[in-house]
């Protein structure tokens, strides 16, 4: 990644998993705070920082805006050369953010989770990675800060639930989500239903591939994390999407528009007003 001018003025690092979706998120973002009377330091257009394909990073004044591909491996790649940059242009004080999709447990299709803490699929709040062929584990704190200041943000007027719950991190989507529609499946709906209510009881209310990892390495750098997915599907009735492309759409906006509320209030009390 080219480094143009992070400086010390990156605040909030908020990261997704595709390409367009970061890109449309860094021209919300600058549309957002343009019209937001603060004194900020903006493009007037949104620029890929990236020279990969694999990924984009968008600065609009103190926010990034990168993707992370599908899973943990294209995640903690990306966080190691962002953590690196911000570590480089002496930024301190920093808020990741993944915002994203997820499959819900037990919540209605449409509803954004606020994970309050990020679990494995054992449910417990670790992430493992064998380093120099030892298995190591790290806690996967999320900022208590975050989780507030995220559920301030959120009006009546917004139409949708929002719950605060642990969100689940698996290795895959498919088996490692208990779904019986992949290529491979050796265990029964019953197993499935069994697990998934498993998870619901121990407090899971969706499911991700990135949530333990941003929380871990995140933390290990001395930021701070927050994790907001939409839930496309509610998996305690079923392992497809139903809803439209166009509503799917519309519930992919929940989380972006609820981060950019978040930043606008941060970036309002940094400066006083
Ligand atoms: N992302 C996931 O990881 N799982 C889902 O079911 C939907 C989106």
């Amino acid at each position: 990644m080219r480094d143009t001018s992070l400086r010390s003025t990156s605040r909030f690092v908020c990261t997704g998993g595709s390409t367009t979706r970061m890109e449309n998120f860094a021209k919300f973002v600058l549309k957002e705070l343009s019209a937001s009377g603060l004194q900020l330091d903006l493009p007037t257009a949104v620029e890929n920082l990236c020279r990969t394909d694999r990924y984009v990073m968008y600065k609009v004044g103190p926010v990034l805006s990168v993707n992370h591909g599908i899973g943990m491996p294209s995640l903690s790649t990306v966080l190691n050369e962002v953590i690196k940059l911000l570590r480089y242009a002496g930024c301190t004080d920093v808020v990741f953010i993944r915002l994203g999709t997820s499959g819900g447990v037990g919540v209605e299709p449409g509803t954004v989770v606020i994970a309050d803490e990020a679990v494995n699929h054992e449910f417990r709040p670790v992430y493992q990675l064998p380093v120099v062929g030892q298995l190591r584990s790290w806690p996967t704190p999320l900022s208590g800060e975050v989780v507030e200041g995220l559920k301030s943000c959120c009006l009546p007027e917004d139409g949708y639930d929002v719950v605060i719950n642990k969100t689940m991190a698996t290795d895959d989507f498919y088996e490692g989500q208990a779904r019986l529609d992949g290529a491979f499946c050796d265990y029964t709906e019953e197993d499935k239903l069994a697990y998934l209510k498993e998870a619901y009881d121990n407090g899971v209310r969706n499911i991700d591939k990135e949530a333990t990892c941003l929380a871990a390495m995140v933390n290990r750098a001395n930021f701070k994390a927050g994790v907001a997915c939409v839930a496309l599907l509610n998996r305690l009735e079923g392992d497809d999407y139903t809803a439209s492309p166009e509503t799917s759409r519309i519930w992919e906006q929940r989380p972006p528009v609820l981060v950019v509320r978040y930043i606008l209030k941060r970036l309002r009390e940094m400066q006083g007003q």
